[in-house]
């Protein structure tokens, strides 16, 4: 442990959005210092299963929601919509988070195959990358994405003086300096290895789930290996998970309004997980001046592949 943290005094380092919270820059991604703690653990201890199900994402990309989704279908048969855990719990707290032996510390769910984590797609531990285990992962337009990671850090900062304008956080964001940045190479990471490996990583976006969610729970339960039958199909199970993990729902439960976790240093809210929910929402807070830039960004980075968003 003391070498870890010793490894970690000698990373490159950044000042980050909050005075006081610094950012490191570990294996060519931005993190703050207990993150890449747990990732460097979890890189040296984690045995990853066969049957595990890695949920991920970089934050502010929908998270919460796929959480939710893939939760909801992988117990379905042990809870109805009426007694889902998603009622009184936040998704997060229904899914352990990756760490050296993650899914044995806090899961909550006996056999839940599910493990959350923002880790890059290169930085997951080896046995992540080599074993049959699954990996989902969802993506979202990298404005919006900013503009709601500017939301939540504000949100959660500890002194609110502290906080960085949204030029200058637009600035970092785009130097690649936010958590677990750039965000571009988080997603294309994730995308690379969907294209080679696409029995193995699902690459799910926000914005066409968004569109239509339905599909994209009958592929991400049969993705899994807990595919939907025909038979819950006609008596409605897509639609019940549906609205179960929609924003209306999750946002206006006890939970999630008024819950609180501790987060390292910070006092997180379940309902700064939940703002808007909205697609394009970046309109309200960028000029057009940042909006190019930030496609210019995409176009470099994503040229010669074939994605875009
Ligand atoms: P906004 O800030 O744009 O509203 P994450 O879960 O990765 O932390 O991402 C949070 C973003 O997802 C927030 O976006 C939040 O409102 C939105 N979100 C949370 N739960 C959602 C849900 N069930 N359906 C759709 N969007 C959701």
């Amino acid at each position: 442990m003391e070498n870890v943290k010793e490894t970690i005094a000698n990373l490159p380092k950044d000042d980050g959005w909050n005075a006081g919270y610094p950012l490191y820059q570990y294996q060519g991604f931005w993190c703050s210092p207990n993150f890449i703690e747990d990732i460097i653990l979890s890189q040296e201890g984690f045995k990853a299963e066969p049957t595990d199900i890695f949920v991920c994402s970089a934050p502010k990309s929908g998270t919460t929601w796929l959480k939710a989704l893939a939760f909801a279908i992988v117990t379905r048969t042990r809870y109805d919509t009426s007694t889902s855990p998603l009622l009184s719990k936040a998704s997060h707290d229904c899914i352990p988070t990756l760490s050296n032996s993650g899914k044995k510390l806090d899961i909550c769910e006996p056999g839940l195959p599910l493990i959350g984590t923002h880790t890059p797609y290169h930085a997951l531990p080896k046995s992540v990358l080599n074993s049959d285990c699954k990996v989902v992962y969802i993506c979202r337009e990298p404005k919006d994405a900013f503009v709601s990671l500017y939301h939540f850090l504000a949100k959660r900062a500890p002194n609110k003086d502290d906080y960085l304008s949204l030029e200058k956080a637009f600035d970092l964001f785009c130097e690649g300096k936010s958590f677990y940045g750039p965000y571009l190479d988080h997603v294309l990471g994730f995308w690379k290895a969907s294209q080679e490996k696409p029995h193995k990583v699902l690459f799910l976006k926000y914005e066409e789930m968004m569109k239509d969610t339905e599909p994209y729970v009958m592929k991400l339960a049969e993705f899994m290996g807990y595919p939907i039958s025909r038979e819950e199909e006609e008596a409605g199970a897509v639609w019940e998970i549906v609205r179960l993990c929609s924003f209306e729902n999750l946002s206006n439960l006890d939970v999630n309004k008024t819950g609180v976790k501790q987060q390292s240093k910070a006092k997180v809210e379940n309902n700064f997980y939940f703002r808007k929910g909205k697609v394009g929402d970046w309109k309200n807070y960028l000029t057009t001046e940042m909006a190019e830039r930030l496609d210019k960004l995409m176009d470099q980075t994503f040229a010669g592949t074939r994605f875009s968003f």
